[in-house]
C-alpha cells in the first residue's frame, strides 16, 4: 500500500516524523508492507516555488495513494496563509471527503481538565460535514479597503451534503450498537441553510428507530461537552461548527496535541491528520505532542483494514500515557522525539 505523507509546517514536521516511525514499527510487527513517500507541500515550498503544489498534485494523491498523512500547515511568514486552502482544503474538496471524523476519547482519568470526570464520561465521536458550509469561499468583497467595503462570505449547505453526513453518523452508531446521535446547528439564526440540517436529521432518524436522536443549538452543545461530556457518543454538525467544537473536544482529552482525525470519503484514497495546527510558538523546539498525529496514523491504518496494526499504535500510546512517557503539555518531560522512541519501543515489545 502506497501513503503520501505531508508533514506541513511547523510542528506538523516533528509530529509527522514520530507518526511515521510507529506505524513503520506497528507494520513491521504484523508484517504490513508499506510505501511511504514524503511530499514536501508546505510553507518553505510555497515561498521558494510560488506554488502550493503541482497542478496533478490531487489527481496524483487519488491515482497513486491509498492513503495521505498530514502533519499540520500554517506559518507566519505566508500572507493570509494563502497555501493552506489549495493543499489542505483542496485535499478535502476536490477528493470529496466528505467525513471528518473527530474522536473525542480520554486515555486517563489523569489528563481530564474536568473535575471528577473519568474516562468513562469522555468516549464519543464527532462526525464534522468536511465539504461545504462556511468553508466553501462563496462571496467576495466590494469596496474593499474602504469605509463601505461590503464583505460577503456564503454558507452552502446542500441536500446531498447535509444528507450524507447525517446518514453516515447513525450508520457508524447502527454499526457499533450505539444508541444516540446528536445533531448540533443554529436553525434558530440560520433560519434558511440550517432547517436542512434539522429536517434531513428528523427524517434521517426516523429510519433508526434503535437509535434516539437529539437536537442541539451549537451553543448549548458546547456548553454541555464541558458540563456533561458523557451525555454524547455521536455528533454530526456542519463543517465550521465541528471545527470548533473539535477543539473542545481536544481539550477534553487532555489538549489538543492528543486529538486525532480522518478525512475520508469511505472507499477512496482519504487524509488523515492531527486536529491541531503548526502551533508556530513551539516549532522547532521539540516539545510538541505527537499523540494526536500517532493516533491518526492508528486511524489510517483502521481505515486501510489494517486493524491489529492500528490497535497496537493505540494501545502503545495509552501505555505511554499511562506510564507518564509524555510531553510536558500532558505532565510528562520528554521530547516529542523520545515519546516517538518510546511508543515505537512499546510497539516492537508487543509484537
Ligand atoms: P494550533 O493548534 O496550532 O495551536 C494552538 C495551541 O495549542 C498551541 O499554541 C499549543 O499551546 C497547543 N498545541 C497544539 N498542538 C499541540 C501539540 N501537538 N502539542 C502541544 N501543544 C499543542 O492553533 P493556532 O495557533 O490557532 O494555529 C497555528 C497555525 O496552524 C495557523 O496558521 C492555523 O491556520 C494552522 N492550523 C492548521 C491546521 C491543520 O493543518 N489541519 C489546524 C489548525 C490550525
Ligand atoms: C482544522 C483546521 C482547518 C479547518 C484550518 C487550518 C483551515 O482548523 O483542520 O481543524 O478549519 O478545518
Ligand atoms: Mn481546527
Amino acid at each position: 500500500m502506497r501513503i503520501a505523507v505531508i508533514p506541513g509546517d511547523g510542528i506538523g514536521k516533528e509530529v509527522t516524523a514520530e507518526a511515521v516511525k510507529v506505524l513503520e514499527a506497528a507494520a513491521a510487527v504484523c508484517g504490513d508492507r508499506f510505501d511511504l513517500q514524503t511530499l514536501p507541500w508546505s510553507a518553505d515550498h510555497y515561498l521558494s516555488t510560488g506554488v502550493a503544489m503541482p497542478p496533478n498534485g490531487i489527481a496524483m494523491l487519488r491515482d497513486d495513494f491509498q492513503g495521505v498523512l498530514l502533519g499540520a500547515l500554517g506559518d507566519p511568514r505566508v500572507p493570509d496563509n494563502a497555501h493552506i486552502r489549495p493543499i489542505l482544503l483542496g485535499i478535502r474538496f476536490e477528493l470529496d471527503l466528505y467525513v471528518n471524523y473527530r474522536p473525542v476519547r480520554l486515555l486517563d482519568d489523569r489528563l481530564c481538565p474536568l473535575k471528577d470526570r473519568t474516562t468513562a464520561d469522555v468516549n464519543f465521536v464527532v462526525f464534522r460535514e468536511n465539504t461545504e458550509g462556511a468553508y466553501v469561499g462563496v462571496g467576495g468583497r466590494f469596496k474593499a479597503g474602504t469605509t463601505d467595503e461590503i464583505a460577503v462570505q456564503e454558507e452552502i449547505n446542500t441536500f446531498k451534503g447535509v444528507n450524507r453526513i447525517i446518514r453516515h453518523a447513525f450508520e457508524y452508531a447502527r454499526a457499533r450498537g450505539l444508541r444516540k446521535v446528536c445533531m448540533a446547528d443554529k436553525s434558530n439564526a440560520m433560519v434558511q441553510g440550517h432547517a436542512l440540517w434539522l429536517r434531513l436529521f428528523r427524517e434521517v432518524a426516523a429510519e433508526y428507530p434503535d437509535i434516539e436522536p437529539t437536537h442541539m443549538y451549537v451553543d448549548a452543545l458546547a456548553m454541555f461537552m464541558v458540563k456533561d461530556p458523557g451525555l454524547f457518543q455521536v455528533i454530526v454538525t456542519n463543517n465550521m461548527f465541528g471545527d470548533i467544537i473539535t477543539d473542545i473536544g481536544g481539550a477534553l482529552q487532555g489538549g489538543l496535541g492528543m486529538a486525532a482525525s480522518g478525512n475520508i470519503h469511505p472507499g477512496r484514497t482519504s487524509l488523515f491528520e492531527p486536529v491541531h495546527g503548526s502551533a508556530p510558538p513551539l516549532a522547532g523546539k521539540n516539545v510538541a505532542n505527537p499523540m494526536g498525529a500517532m493516533l491518526s496514523a492508528s486511524l489510517l491504518l483502521e481505515t486501510l483494514g489494517k486493524r491489529d496494526a492500528s490497535q497496537l499504535i493505540e494501545r502503545a500510546v495509552e501505555a505511554a500515557v499511562k506510564a507518564n512517557q509524555t510531553t510536558p503539555d500532558i505532565g510528562g518531560t520528554l521530547g516529542t522525539k523520545e515519546v516517538g522512541d518510546w511508543v515505537a519501543g512499546n510497539i516492537k515489545g508487543q509484537g
